[in-house]
């Protein structure tokens, strides 16, 4: 067979999901089948510590969730510009940092694109949030680095970024029929990206685009921060937080924050952090409590627990109604609850946070938010219910368009057509 010249891998390293598309040379682009025939793959990595094999994306839960010893990694994306990016972590085969899990996980994306197109694609274009880190350049610099790094050492040589809201609006103008200025509204897992472009049959023809991108924002606030707050104040008060002790003090609260905080869970179940953890025993009065904690610690439960309060939430906000997260694997028969009131009040600040990082991206453009023909919603945190609440409610009278939820940045950065930088 002869194989079609490749032009650009588009791949869309999410802190929660992962996608990537090809556009072979004068196609349009489309996204690849990367697990089975889902074109998303969880971001996800297993180290299966019986059998000394690694496992990605759903499968690589599948195998946490059903009890096999190794280590489950999510949201590394998260540590990207983070001290612990260059701290080793032991997996079955000795220590690695993080960057070189991250460099295995594109590597396996750039395996699975290339047993579909036959080729491993010489040019890539990685999506990156607006920021990385909030407020520091200095850090964002270095955390787009670390996955320049690791993109080179997955194998890649020909490396571009392009920012995660633009890559959405390449993929929302191959749909519009006239000129229009569109606010791109992405809320994934780590990060909420927000840009205002004017998009166009005419102007999706034209390499340089930089004219048409009027302003961009962003604000890391995202799926993965509502996961953790409803897991700190619907699940952490049944392990002891804000718990008072015999001394009339509360149990130090820091093993609640990590164990709610998905890309810190890994760290607790060090031997140093279990044996802290036993310690805090006489910091409770009711020593039920502390049972149940470190059933999880020492069970490594930690992200069955956050994959519950992750899918109560969705289930919450899709329902509209009030959902159970099953605790049992702490304590048999212990469960929380979530309600679509409480979910609403719990994100309350966090989602008014991510409105005003809207609306400084329209004031940016030197709008108003009446002169947006549009608002176009991608990044499956989009789909949140008191976030759609909200954004209709600050934005009131613009049409909302719903998108690809998880495919639209990849499809998006497959059509970015700037020369990358040689590795
Ligand atoms: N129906 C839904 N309602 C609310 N949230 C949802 C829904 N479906 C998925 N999510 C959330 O969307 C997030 C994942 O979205 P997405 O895959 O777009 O993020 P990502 O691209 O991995 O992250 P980022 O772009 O921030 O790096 C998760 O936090 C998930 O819980
Ligand atoms: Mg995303």
């Amino acid at each position: 067979m002869k194989q079609r010249p490749i032009s650009t891998l588009g791949i869309d390293f999410g802190t929660s999901n992962s996608a990537i598309a090809c556009a072979p040379n004068g196609e349009a682009a489309r996204l690849l089948p990367v697990e089975g025939s889902a074109t998303t793959l969880p971001t996800a990595i297993f180290f299966n510590a019986e059998d000394r094999t690694t496992h990605f994306g759903r499968e690589a839960i599948a195998q946490y969730l059903s009890g096999t010893e190794g280590r489950l990694m999510r949201s590394l994306k998260s540590l990207l510009g983070s001290a612990l990016m260059q701290e080793k972590t032991a997996i079955y085969d000795g220590l690695v940092s993080f960057e070189d899990i991250i460099a295995r996980f594109l590597r396996e994306l750039a395996v699975r694109a290339s047993r579909e197109l036959g080729q491993i694609p010489e040019r890539v274009v990685i999506g990156r949030p607006v920021h990385f880190v909030d407020d520091d350049p200095k850090r964002d610099e270095r955390a787009e680095e670390s996955l320049r790094h690791a993109a080179r050492a997955a194998g890649f040589r020909d490396i571009a970024f392009e920012l995660e809201p633009i890559a959405a609006a390449f993929d929302y103008e191959q749909r519009v029929t006239k000129e229009s200025i569109v606010l791109i509204v992405d809320i994934g897992g780590g990060t909420s990206d927000f840009t205002v472009v004017r998009v166009g049959p005419d102007r999706a023809t034209r390499d340089d685009r930089s004219d048409d991108v009027l302003a961009t924002s962003g604000v890391h606030i995202g799926g993965t921060d509502f996961d953790q707050r409803l897991n700190l104040e619907r699940v952490m008060p049944q392990f002891g937080f804000r718990h008072t002790g015999p001394q009339g003090r509360e149990v130090p609260s820091k093993v609640f924050f990590e164990l709610s905080s998905w890309h810190l869970i890994n760290w607790l179940y060090a031997p140093k952090a279990v044996r802290q953890a036993k310690e805090l025993r006489t910091s409770y009065s009711n020593t039920r409590l502390h049972d149940r904690l470190m059933n999880v610690l020492e069970e490594r439960h930690g992200h069955r627990i956050a994959s519950a309060v992750e899918a109560a939430k969705i289930d919450a906000s899709v329902r509209d109604a009030e959902t159970e997260i099953d605790l049992s694997c702490a304590e048999a028969g212990l469960m929380a609850s979530l309600s679509p009131e409480d979910m609403a009040q719990q994100l309350a600040t966090p989602l008014e946070n991510v409105i005003a990082c809207a609306h400084t991206c329209v004031k940016r453009a030197g709008l108003r938010s009446n002169d947006l023909d549009a608002i176009y919603l991608t990044g499956g945190s989009s789909a949140l219910r008191p976030f759609q609440h909200a954004l209709r409610k600050s934005f009131a009278g613009a049409t909302l368009v719903e998108g690809d939820l998880f495919g639209g940045v990849a499809t998006g950065l497959a059509c970015v057509t700037r020369p990358g930088r040689a590795a």
